[in-house]
């Protein structure tokens, strides 16, 4: 105590932390004005990926290569020219390096993954990691990938036959759980399908935010110190225990029996040994590492690959013909055999329409990176400051008119080589770019359009009245999700397989 008084001394303090805020928010709230940057006031209750969409347009229409705005109180600097972005995510990347997400590696081991980390330890984990995504690897994979096809083509079945509607994000869900649930964890898809999956329901757990966790998320995002300093996780305690101690268990029980698979975490394994083996350090590789990048695979693809899938499936339902284009191209390359990894190769078509999906529906709407040292953008006499958060609005880059002539039609044909080569590196960037581009960009692909080549191969799909459309993407998802779900008709296709 200060004055003596309980009253005197919490009445100080709370006029103390009032005055604080005061001149916090006061300070921020002024802030691009004395940056010299144009300040955008817009503001939105839609999803951030579509808010910054309409302030990508205004900067076009006011000729403007980048501009200032607030989000959640704090500076965001918004570029809108493909340069800077190309700039930014590449050539000045040791500027930008990271998201600047919060993590917390001593109480909560499973939030240091690689999508969180910075510096040397990123550096680190993704030389370490980036041989399990190889075109090589992707081939041993494949099999493990295809028990998974079996599982969603009966599951399918079953739903047709009943005349059921098909919850299309629902039900490619289940597949991308299956394959990340079998490749990255070690676990078998056949029985994933008997058990009553602790898998599936802890897996689902992690993306339901209750009010506390929504709430210590604001706190780290914009005090992360402070969150540190009170010890703030994010990942429920049941959550965690349950992936750590799965990983742990498979990381034994392979070494005990000596047995090896094709999957993630066997690469993991296999990598701990040799950095042990070459003396090098084995913290980049502890088990909770290990357990750590499984469950970033898992969090990064259950949150993209099934979007993907679900926007293809919606708009070649809405264009019939297109659809009958990807399923004549998938008999001729496929005749009456079944999916190899080298016919999903020779899909071109089908790689034009998830190109295009991707354009329409970028999975991340926005990408982030954290400035971390001042930056002075060529030929300008702006600085963006060190802590600086900048957005770059994918959406609105991939519906720019000027880029993307008649932006809201579906039309595959403006992924073809020769177009696709006249535009700007960065007109197209549904997996980031720059040296954290998308580590898991093969393997999302892949899995994805094996899931759509099963799918297309046997059934037609034609849009439910019960979608509702026009498409309204919810606001709080963290990946563009529409209101109401994606309800398809799917019609046996009689004369194939
Ligand atoms: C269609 C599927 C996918 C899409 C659209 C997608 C998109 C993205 C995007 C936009 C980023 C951020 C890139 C940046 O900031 O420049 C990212 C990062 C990442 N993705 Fe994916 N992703 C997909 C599938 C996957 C899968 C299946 C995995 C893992 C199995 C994965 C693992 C990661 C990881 C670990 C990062 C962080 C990389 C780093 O910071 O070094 N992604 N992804």
């Amino acid at each position: 105590m200060i004055s003596g008084s309980l009253i005197g001394d919490s009445t100080a303090l709370f006029l103390t932390l009032l005055v604080a805020a005061f001149v916090y928010f006061r300070r921020n709230s002024t802030y691009w004005q004395r940056k010299n940057v144009e300040y955008l006031d817009l503001r939105s209750r839609e999803h951030t990926g579509i808010f910054l969409k309409q302030v990508y347009n205004l900067m076009k229409k006011k000729n403007l290569k980048h501009g200032g705005i607030y989000m959640k109180l704090s500076p965001v600097y918004v570029i809108a020219d493909l340069d800077y972005v190309k700039n930014i995510m590449t050539r000045d990347f040791q500027y930008f390096p990271h998201r600047g997400l919060y993590y917390n590696e001593e109480s909560d081991p499973l939030s240091a993954h690689i999508f969180n980390l910075s510096g040397e330890k990123w550096k680190n984990l993704r030389t370490v990691l980036n041989p399990i995504f190889t075109p090589n690897r992707m081939k041993k994979i494949f099999p493990i990938l295809m028990d998974c096809e079996t599982v969603l083509r009966k599951k399918v079945e079953l739903q047709v036959e009943k005349k059921k509607l098909i919850n299309v994000k629902n039900t490619v869900e289940g597949f991308v759980l299956d394959v990340i649930a079998c490749c990255a964890f070690g676990l078998d898809c056949e029985k994933l399908q008997s058990e009553d999956s602790t898998f599936k329901n802890f897996g689902k757990k992690i993306f339901t935010r209750s009010k506390s966790r929504r709430i210590k998320g604001i706190l780290v995002e914009n005090f992360p110190k402070l969150g540190q300093f009170l010890d703030v996780t994010l990942i429920p305690k049941d959550v965690s225990s349950f992936f750590m101690t799965l990983v742990k268990d498979t990381v034994s029980y392979r070494r005990e029996t000596n047995t090896v698979k094709n999957d993630f975490i066997q690469v993991l394994i296999d990598q701990k040994k040799n950095l042990v083996e070459d003396d090098n350090c084995d913290a980049t590789l502890s088990v909770e590492a290990i357990a750590a990048q499984c469950f970033i695979f898992y969090l990064a693809g259950f949150s993209t690959s099934p979007t993907l899938m679900t926007f293809v499936l919606y708009e070649l339902a809405k264009h019939q013909q297109i659809q009958e284009k990807v399923r004549n191209e998938i008999e001729t390359v496929l005749g009456n055999e079944e999916i190899t990894f080298e016919s999903i190769q020779d899909l071109v078509f089908l790689n034009q329409v998830v190109d295009e999906t991707l354009r329409k529906y970028p999975p991340a709407a926005y990408l982030t990176r954290k400035c971390v040292k001042d930056f002075e953008i060529p030929d300008s006499e702006v600085v963006i400051e060190k802590g600086t958060t900048v957005q770059i609005p994918v959406l609105g880059i991939h519906y720019d008119e000027e880029i993307y002539p008649d932006p809201e039609k579906f039309d595959p044909g403006r992924f073809v080589e020769e177009k696709k080569r006249e535009r700007h590196s960065c007109a197209h960037v549904p997996f980031g770019e720059g040296p954290r581009i998308c580590i898991g960009m093969r393997f999302g692909l892949l899995q994805s359009k094996l899931g759509l080549t099963s799918l297309l191969r046997n059934y037609k799909f034609k849009v439910s009245e019960r979608t509702k459309e026009p498409l309204k993407m919810i606001p709080s998802s963290l990946v563009l999700t529409p209101e109401g779900g994606i309800w398809l008709e799917a019609h046996k296709v009689e004369t194939l397989v």
